[in-house]
């Protein structure tokens, strides 16, 4: 199969959608793979090593397109990359079209074959492209928090590990998910004290019983918040309730409980967000300060961290990324029934109902039209 892989172009997008050693499986299987000039160097990842793996480098990116049958990417593609799409493609990348109605109809007019990785799922009721990014947004959450608390940044001036003779910083991590255990077990490992918040019982099962009383778990109740807001140093926002908007569990009131100079990490701000005084952010300037409360809220927390995120969601995609090339999409999505949900777009038709449904478009079984 003929794959190609554009360099990112929405702004600040440093990732690439396959790296070298990717590339070098393809290749071994038979398959051609086409890289456009520079798509890899945001990750760390060179021309010359693309072409070590067998993948040729085209500085055309008319050609690329125009030559491919899988175009695989990292976002979701901007105007000019939907008006490249063609009926004879198959596009593999992040695409979000719930909340992009342009961008659904584009592809729709396209005629392309579209598949989502947030929408695959797994046999434990996971979603595995998307935790990867999870991930990585948990583990940096604290790391900027930490950054967020120091009295330059408008912080308190805490340490969170404290020093010997006086007591570590208080973390509270509001959702126990994939992104708020990552947080917890940094948190955790710079020494400290450590609380997550899930309406979960289930959940809190599981980190009480992986941690082992080393992360506190408290259920999610008004006086649970009140009291979070009252005792931490620094609150992190990773609630996720799917297929509705994030509830705003810290409001602007409660701020005026906080420690001056607290930090606020909302997470969740990619859906909204947590708290009621978040407004995304970029990496540019990420934090700012409401009565006295250092706000951290970047929308693409991994793009900081491209070549952490690049290795990260490589991984999880490239096992896809070999079934789609062996067997070509049909007989991909056919044969595996928690990939046949990332078909979201194909030929005209939206094939996620969840998609049609928030444009009130009429949705295709994905399994009548792969059988
Ligand atoms: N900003 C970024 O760059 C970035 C990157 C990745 C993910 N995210 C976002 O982070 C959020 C969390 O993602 P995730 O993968 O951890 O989701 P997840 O589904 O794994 O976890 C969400 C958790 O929130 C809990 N929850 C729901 N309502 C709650 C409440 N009222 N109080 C406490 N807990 C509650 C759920 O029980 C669940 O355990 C999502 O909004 C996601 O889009 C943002």
């Amino acid at each position: 199969m003929k794959i190609a892989v554009p360099k990112e172009i929405k702004n600040h997008e440093y990732r690439v959608a396959l790296t070298p050693t990717g590339a070098r499986e393809l290749t071994g299987r038979g398959h051609t793979v086409s890289v456009q000039t520079g798509a890899g160097e945001g990750a760390g990842f060179q021309d010359g090593d693309y072409q070590l793996a067998g993948a040729t480098i085209e500085p055309n990116v008319d050609a690329l397109w125009q030559n491919a049958e899988l175009i695989l990417k990292v976002k979701e593609p901007q105007p000019e990359e939907v008006a490249r799409l063609t009926p004879e493609h198959t596009l593999f990348t992040y695409l979000h079209l719930a909340a992009e109605k342009s961008l659904t109809q584009g592809l729709m007019e396209s005629g392309a074959t579209c598949i989502a990785y947030e929408t695959i799922t797994d046999a434990k009721g996971g979603l595995p492209l998307l935790a990867p990014m999870s991930t990585v947004a948990g583990r940096m959450a604290v790391q900027a928090g930490a950054h967020s608390l120091e009295k330059a940044q408008g912080g308190s001036g805490v340490l969170l590990p404290g020093v010997p003779g006086v007591a570590p910083g208080s973390v509270t991590v509001i959702g126990g998910g994939v992104v708020g255990e990552n947080a917890a077990r940094m948190a955790l490992g710079l020494g400290a004290d450590v609380t997550i918040l899930d309406k979960s019982i289930a959940r809190l099962e599981v980190l009480d019983d992986r941690y082992q009383g080393r992360i506190k778990t408290v259920y999610s109740t008004a006086d649970a918040l009140d009291h979070a807001v009252r005792t931490a140093d620094m609150i992190v926002g990773a609630v996720l309730i799917p297929g509705a908007a994030t509830p705003k569990l810290i409001t602007r009131a409660m701020l005026a409980d906080m420690k001056q100079g607290s930090v606020l990490v909302d997470v969740a701000i990619d859906q909204g967000g947590c708290f009621e005084t978040s407004k995304p952010t970029t990496h540019a300037e990420p934090t700012y300060i409401v009565d006295g409360i250092v706000h951290y809220c970047v929308a693409n927390m991994p793009g900081a961290v491209a070549r952490t995120s690049t290795l990260g969601l490589t991984n999880a995609t490239l096992p896809f990324v070999l079934a789609l090339a062996d067997k070509g999409w049909q007989k991909a999505l056919a044969d595996d029934a928690h990939f046949l949900p990332g078909l979201n777009v194909h030929s005209g038709k939206v094939t996620y109902r969840a998609v049609a449904e928030a444009f009130g478009l009429e949705s295709v079984d994905p399994a009548s039209i792969v059988k």
